[in-house]
């Protein structure tokens, strides 16, 4: 996102205007009246694209809303701003970095540069050495150290370095090789570490330490740890850290200095963010477990939604439209969050992965300008896979006082057929939609002679907006294009909304202040502390519990 936009201020855009005034027209109309005024509303509200469908109609829109939420993308400088990203020009501004997570995922012959160089060959280059190292350990031609094959793959990483693949890991585990056992260690809380390691051979354990900066706390301090665990177990020779960790980052230096062989390092470049680089070698353990092949299949899936982002009419865009609909029913309808609700058990950790992708990205409350916005921004993502979150926290959606506009995500086919189960689910998946849009009025309610006090408890008001999205089953390539999709839907909203969806500053200051606080919790004598009378008496009592017997 270029600072030097021309673009007017958001709320002066006259687009955007113009939907304020549309908004107070429309704001009583009810999705039942606009379903009941246009019978063809289910079909026509919709967009198929690369094999995904699209149901926008259950959202609270006319024709004019659409028409002028398309002319708000025109007036944000949307196409310039795609083609700015797409051409790798350093649109994180902030970070003084292009955002080429597009390049991980282009065709071999394809030609992207950043600061003149192509940088095609060099991801093909790491896809290549990531395959050939992916045979080794499947085939159990990469032996341990004690020359043993190995059976139990280590992922440690945090943030982008983990919800991606454990996402994608659960999300393709249909497509795994069996025999091989997959772990993620990601929090600090050495809980995450001790237990993932409990049943564990250490001459059969493979780390993959991945982190782009290989800075972290978290990660180093896991990979020290299970550094630490390995030796312990296999006599504590050193040499056999380098048949047991592999790393990816793009920090060669601190890779080395951990004692892992930059030969067994699988790079990756400072155009990728963290939050959009589970495509990249942070992809190793999704190689590991899936293959090469359906690994590529994967980024075939990614590629064909950035052709889809890139070259499709905004009217007719999956990643447009949808970011649009976000945009109306967080600026104009006042909902705060956005439920995902995949209809896919295979999907469950695809709410938590969008967390970081959509929050870390736009929850930002300056412009491009720096200026303070004066609108709301993301809205905060979450979610569960369905059936169970009806059985949870739906009653809130259905009756509760908030507007909680929800992504239902569902499959033509199950991976693993069983009796009736799938239609069951998708029945449940439609019915939810469609009770979340039109509701049970009072008057239905009495007909089937509910008593009198208890009709306002049983009345749904409905109106409540949803979006369907089906594809004909998660294959790898599906799951590229689900993911590139809420990328791109991440990309406009920023775009329209005037913020940096590609920097983190937020996370800084609790990581400094924590590095801070360190000391003061391990030092045997307490220094003087100068934090606020909270913290100080929260480090004093903290001291005082651990020391406890
Ligand atoms: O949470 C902040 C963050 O920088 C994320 O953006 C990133 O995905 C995560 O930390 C992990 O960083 P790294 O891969 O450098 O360990």
């Amino acid at each position: 996102m270029s600072k030097k936009s021309v673009i007017k201020p958001l709320t002066q855009r006259p687009a955007w205007k113009a939907l304020a005034t549309h908004q107070k027209k429309i704001a009583k109309l009810h999705l039942r009246e606009l379903f009941a005024a246009n019978k063809q509303r289910g079909e026509k509200l919709t967009a198929e694209a690369i094999g995904l469908f699209l149901d926008y109609s259950k959202n609270r829109i006319t024709a004019e809303t659409l028409k002028l939420l398309l002319q708000l993308a025109k007036e944000s400088n949307l196409r310039g701003r795609m083609d700015a990203m797409f051409a790798g020009e350093k649109i994180n501004f902030t970070e003084n970095r292009a955002v080429l997570h597009t390049a991980l995922r282009a065709p071999k012959n394809a030609k992207v540069f950043v600061d003149g160089k192509n940088v095609v060959p060099d991801v093909h280059a790491v896809l290549d050495k990531m395959t050939e190292f992916a045979k080794r350990v499947r085939s159990g031609a990469w032996k341990g150290h004690t020359g043993k094959r190995i059976k139990n793959i280590v992922n440690i990483g945090i943030g982008g370095s983990d919800l991606g693949p454990v996402m994608a890991y659960e999300a393709l585990r249909h497509y795994s090789q069996r025999d091989l056992v997959f772990r993620f260690v990601s929090n600090v809380d050495g809980a995450d570490f001790v237990e993932a390691m409990q049943d564990l051979n250490p001459a059969e354990t493979l780390f993959v330490v991945s982190s782009k900066t290989f800075t972290t706390q978290e990660t180093m301090t896991n990979a020290e740890s299970a550094r630490d665990w390995l030796l312990r177990g296999l006599g504590g020779n050193k040499k056999a850290v380098a048949k047991h960790f592999v790393a990816v980052s793009t920090n060669a230096e601190k890779v080395s200095a951990f004692g892992i062989d930059t030969a067994n390092m699988f790079g990756f470049w400072d155009w990728v963010g963290g939050r959009y680089s589970m495509d990249s070698a942070i992809g190793l353990s999704t190689m590991l477990a899936v293959g090469p092949e359906n690994f590529r299949a994967l980024l075939a899936g990614f590629h064909e939604m950035d052709e889809h982002f890139r070259t499709a009419p905004f009217e007719k865009n999956l990643p447009v439209l949808m970011a649009l609909l976000s945009v109306w029913n967080t600026n104009f309808l006042g909902a705060e969050t956005v439920a995902v609700l995949p209809y896919e058990n295979y999907l469950k950790r695809f709410p938590a992965y969008l967390q970081q992708l959509t929050m870390e990205s736009n929850g930002k409350s300056v412009t491009l300008d720096g200026k303070k916005v004066n609108y709301e921004t993301s809205p905060i993502y979450w979610g569960e896979p369905g059936t169970n979150g009806q059985h949870s926290f739906y009653q809130l959606i259905h009756q509760g006082t908030r507007l909680i506009p929800c992504d239902f995500i569902a499959f033509g086919k199950a991976l693993t057929p069983l009796g009736r189960h799938h239609d069951l689910l998708l029945a449940n998946a439609l019915a939810q939609s469609e009770a979340l849009a039109f509701g049970k009025t009072a008057a239905e309610v009495k007909a089937e002679k509910v008593a009198d006090a208890l009709v306002p408890h049983k009345v749904f008001e409905g109106n409540r907006p949803s979006n369907t999205i089906l594809a004909d089953r998660l294959t790898p390539a599906v799951l590229g294009k689900l993911v590139a999709l809420y990328e791109h839907i991440v990309f406009v909203q920023g775009a329209i909304w005037s913020v940096n969806p590609f920097d983190q500053w937020g996370v800084e200051l609790g990581k400094a202040l924590a590095q801070r606080i360190v000391p003061e919790l391990e030092n045997t004598t307490l220094p003087p502390l100068k934090h606020d009378s909270s913290t100080n008496n929260l480090i004093r009592r903290y001291r005082k519990m651990k020391s406890a017997r």
